[in-house]
């Protein structure tokens, strides 16, 4: 199929190279220039695993092109909205210009019989309202269908999805928009992926309530952490514990400084929002405890580092072990790690951190911070050290090799992902977050 993608950020450039890479003729547009120009050369503009692999063998097929200019959308069948909804300056609601300047943009190349998708995560009622706009303007149908990629995963995620929901309009031209939408998705389809067809509304609120649920999950853990730690017991084995009811499983159920990135943060405040908007703030009011939970962990994290140091922060030296919101990501939007490290800049401590893939972007918009690509150096001589992101080379640091570089044994696992008997036998004061 003639597929287009307008915006190619994180979720649009893995999108259109997927769906290059499964067969598709695919256009992928956005209105930065250099990030086009990267994209055309095979260069993904942000860490992502699989990702330069699947944009080099796709531009090679001859099935993927990138442009600036809208226009190139013409002759596609399937439009799909993969721009940011990011969260406003000063509110919880999200900013809806990109969508909605994507959607306008697009109407004056569409033609009759033609889907335009919606992939951005969007306050429910968009699409409805955007369906209108479409059918005004256009003989094209718009369908929702929300994604659920994990940065880290996201080729595989797109390849291989563990659902697919498709919000449709009501009545013929709904079956049409589905059939659309399987050969779009074929591949998956034919592999029986499940596909739940839905209304726009109830398309748009799985993802968000998919996010504000594994969110509520992570905050669960951490309050129960906070329990722990007056309490003396140890929030990884009561989560592993947990973890064996089925009912309630143990992924997302790892306690530590809590949960950031470009989603789980800016899409509960939104969700918030939007049901205060909608007359039902009361029903997820809950969201606002979720996420004051999770910010009270960098809080805690940088008290424990203070603690430790024995209330004095000031030149002491602390390493910062990741940057990133997650480790296989160079993404520090909302991130902990990143937080944490400023605010203990901002204490005086002399902060020198280090991550695989985020130096870069922490930098700019961080450059107060001391930044080192060597983790040993970052070590070097700290008074204390911070794990915030467990990338597998920190978690596979050896205590014993590290333990003669620092001034001072003592670890804080900001994600309790550390062998504590091991760094404690080399010598640590090892700290964990809600763990004895
Ligand atoms: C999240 C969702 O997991 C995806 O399904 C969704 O598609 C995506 O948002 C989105 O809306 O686009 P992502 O932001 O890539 O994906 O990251 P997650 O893997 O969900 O992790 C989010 C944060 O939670 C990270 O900071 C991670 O460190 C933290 N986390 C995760 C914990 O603190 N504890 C856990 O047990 C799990």
């Amino acid at each position: 199929m003639k597929i287009s993608v307008i915006g190619c950020g994180y979720l649009g450039a893995v999108h259109a190279a997927c769906m290059a890479q499964l067969g598709h003729d695919v256009i992928g547009i956005d209105v930065d220039a250099n990030r086009i120009e990267s994209l055309a050369r095979g260069e993904a503009p942000f860490f992502e695993p699989g990702l330069p692999e699947t944009l080099t063998s796709s531009l090679a097929s001859g099935r993927l092109r990138f442009s600036t200019d809208l226009a190139a959308v013409r002759g596609s069948a399937v439009h799909f909205v993969a721009v940011g909804t990011p969260q406003r300056k000063g509110e919880n609601a999200a900013d809806m210009t990109y969508v909605d300047g994507a959607i306008d943009g697009l109407l004056p190349h569409l033609s009759d019989g033609d889907l335009v998708v919606g992939k951005s995560t969007v306050p429910v009622g968009t699409a409805a309202r955007l369906a209108k706009r479409v059918a005004e303007h256009s003989g094209a149908q718009l369908a929702w269908n929300p994604e659920f990629l994990r940065e880290g995963f996201a080729v595989k995620d797109t390849i291989a999805p563990d659902r697919l929901v498709y919000g449709v309009p009501d009545g013929d031209a709904g079956e049409m928009v589905r059939q659309l939408l399987d050969e779009v998705y074929a591949s998956a389809v034919a592999s029986g992926t499940p596909v739940v067809v839905a209304d726009y509304a109830t398309a748009e609120l799985v993802k968000v309530s998919a996010n504000a649920f594994l969110a509520t999950k992570i905050s669960f853990i951490n309050a129960m952490a906070e329990i722990a730690e007056v309490t003396g017991a140890d929030v990884s084995k009561l989560a592993d514990a947990l973890g064996f009811d089925a009912r309630i499983g143990r992924r997302f159920l790892n306690a530590g400084i809590g949960f950031g990135g470009g989603c789980l943060p800016k899409d509960i405040r939104g969700f918030i929002a939007r049901a205060e908007e909608l007359g039902r703030g009361e029903s997820v009011a809950f969201l606002k405890e979720v996420d004051a939970i999770n910010l009270r962990q960098r809080d805690r994290m940088v008290q424990i580092v203070v603690d430790a140091l024995n209330g004095e922060p000031f030149q002491k030296k602390v390493a910062v072990l990741g940057l990133a919101f997650k480790p296989n990501s160079d993404d520090v939007r909302d991130s902990p790690a990143l937080d944490i490290a400023v605010n203990l800049r901002g204490l005086g401590a002399n902060v020198v951190a280090t991550d695989p893939a985020a130096i870069a972007n922490a930098r700019r918009l961080h450059p107060q911070l001391g930044f080192s690509d060597d983790p040993l150096e970052a070590i070097r001589d700290a008074d204390v050290v911070v794990l915030a992101t467990e990338w597998a080379d920190f978690v596979a640091l050896d205590p014993i090799e590290v333990g003669a570089l620092v001034r001072t044994r003592t670890i804080i696992d900001g994600r309790n992902v550390l062998d504590a008997v091991s760094w404690r036998a080399a010598g640590w004061t090892y700290i964990g977050m809600g763990r004895p």
